[in-house]
């Protein structure tokens, strides 16, 4: 008898375990399409150059490891809202603006999930259909319901915007929306400008706060345009909640950076809303860990470096872009007949195939290519070296 009897025995992670399984596969051709991870046509995911001037500067400029504040740097917090508002709108709203350095973008979720269910009236949140794995679960560990609204056409392999909206409509007042704001995960399905004014007006109207996880700016079209949403949201004057992320656009995976912004009325409204945040940081994590959120602030707060950086993004952006449209000519060159042709217009680094579960097994087990089992794909995983296996695989797969 053990007091651990009563332990069972969890799922593994969707996302995460499938790069295990890849880890421990011997086959020196495994291709890894799962976890959403940029790699180079090396296959390697390099360090940034701005990252690696950053850590020499820092290491001869860091003066100590003593604790950061509860919210963390309040440089990091205006450079950060600068990247995501603008510098224009940030500076218009940055009394309106608590803001919080956290552990990635998951943990900016997680902050943001403790603070709706220990603070706002509503025990609600709407996810897209499908979301990123971990919403589900983010969510409802902080104690809130769980609903869906349509998002994606399933058969079509597309973007299903009047359903969208139709579900977006039927949201009570007060309830949370999280919205992906750009390169949407795991469709690569996105709304145009003008969709988003039409969702910010429903929000609007109807009275629900959008909640935006914004982990791949940079990666859609540019790091302006991708920020669409949460600057028209603002624009629009409403509450608005942004999940961050420096993960992909800087390559900082596991240094775990990200913000959590919280744009309200007022400053008075500010203060009661940082005290609050506090709290949930306080009680999960006590102040985040200061590393990573230091290269940040020191490449976005130098002009030259932030220039460069621009650039590193935008030349990860192509890569995808171009992998996009050589896989979708290399799928009908081999002479697969169904069209891919969607493929080439999704942003980041995501697609749904339309691969179903016992195919992705299938890809796993008997020839160690490794995608998530939704028939989600990260495009940033193909190669040239794997590209033709890939595209020989599936040909025998789909036929
Ligand atoms: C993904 O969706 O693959 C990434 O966001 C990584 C993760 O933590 O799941």
């Amino acid at each position: 008898m053990s007091h651990f009897d009563t332990v069972t025995q969890a799922p593994a992670d969707p996302i995460l375990s499938i790069t295990e399984a890849f880890k421990a596969d011997p086959n020196p051709e495994k291709i890894n399409l799962s976890v959403g991870v940029f790699v180079d046509d090396s296959g390697a995911t390099p360090i940034l150059d701005t990252v690696r001037e950053a850590e020499k500067r820092l290491a001869e400029t860091n003066a100590t490891k003593s604790y950061l504040p509860i919210t963390g740097s309040p440089n990091y917090a205006a450079l950060t809202q600068a990247c995501c508002f603008g510098d224009d709108l940030a500076g218009e709203l940055n009394s309106r603006i608590v803001s919080a350095q956290t552990p990635g973008g998951t943990g900016a979720l997680r902050v943001a999930a403790d603070f709706v269910s220990g603070n706002l009236d509503t025990k609600k949140v709407w996810l897209s259909n499908p979301t990123w794995a971990n919403h589900r679960g983010i969510f409802a560990a902080a104690g809130l319901e769980i609903s869906v609204y349509n998002y994606f056409d399933s058969a079509r392999l597309r973007l299903d915007y009047p359903a969208f909206i139709e579900s977006i409509q039927a949201v009570p007042a007060g309830d949370i929306v999280i919205l992906h704001a750009c390169c949407h995960n795991p469709t690569g399905a996105d709304l145009s400008p003008e969709q988003w004014d039409e969702v910010a007006r429903i929000a609007s109207d109807k009275g629900w706060i959008p909640l935006l996880d914004f982990a791949y700016q940079g990666f859609g079209i540019d790091l302006d345009s991708d920020a669409y949403a949460p600057r028209a949201m603002a624009r629009a004057g409403l509450p608005l909640l942004v999940c961050q992320s420096f993960s992909k656009n800087l390559g900082l995976y596991r240094e775990r950076v990200g913000a959590l912004h919280i744009l309200v009325g007022d400053e008075e409204e500010a203060g009661r809303v940082v005290s609050q945040v506090k709290i949930a940081i306080r009680t999960n994590y006590s102040n985040p860990p200061a590393h990573g959120g230091a290269l940040v602030e020191t490449i976005l707060g130098d002009p030259a470096l932030r220039e460069r950086w621009i650039e590193e993004v935008a030349a990860m952006r192509k890569r995808i872009a171009t992998l996009r449209r050589e896989f979708v000519d290399a799928l009908a060159a081999a002479g697969v007949t169904q069209d891919f042709s969607f493929l080439i217009d999704q942003k980041g680094m995501f697609s749904f195939t339309g691969l179903t579960k016992e195919q992705a097994i299938t890809l796993r087990e008997n020839h160690s290519i490794y995608i998530v089992d939704s028939g989600r794909i990260n495009v940033a995983g193909i190669t040239s070296e794997n590209l033709p296996r890939l595209v020989s695989v599936l040909k025998e797969i789909l036929g």
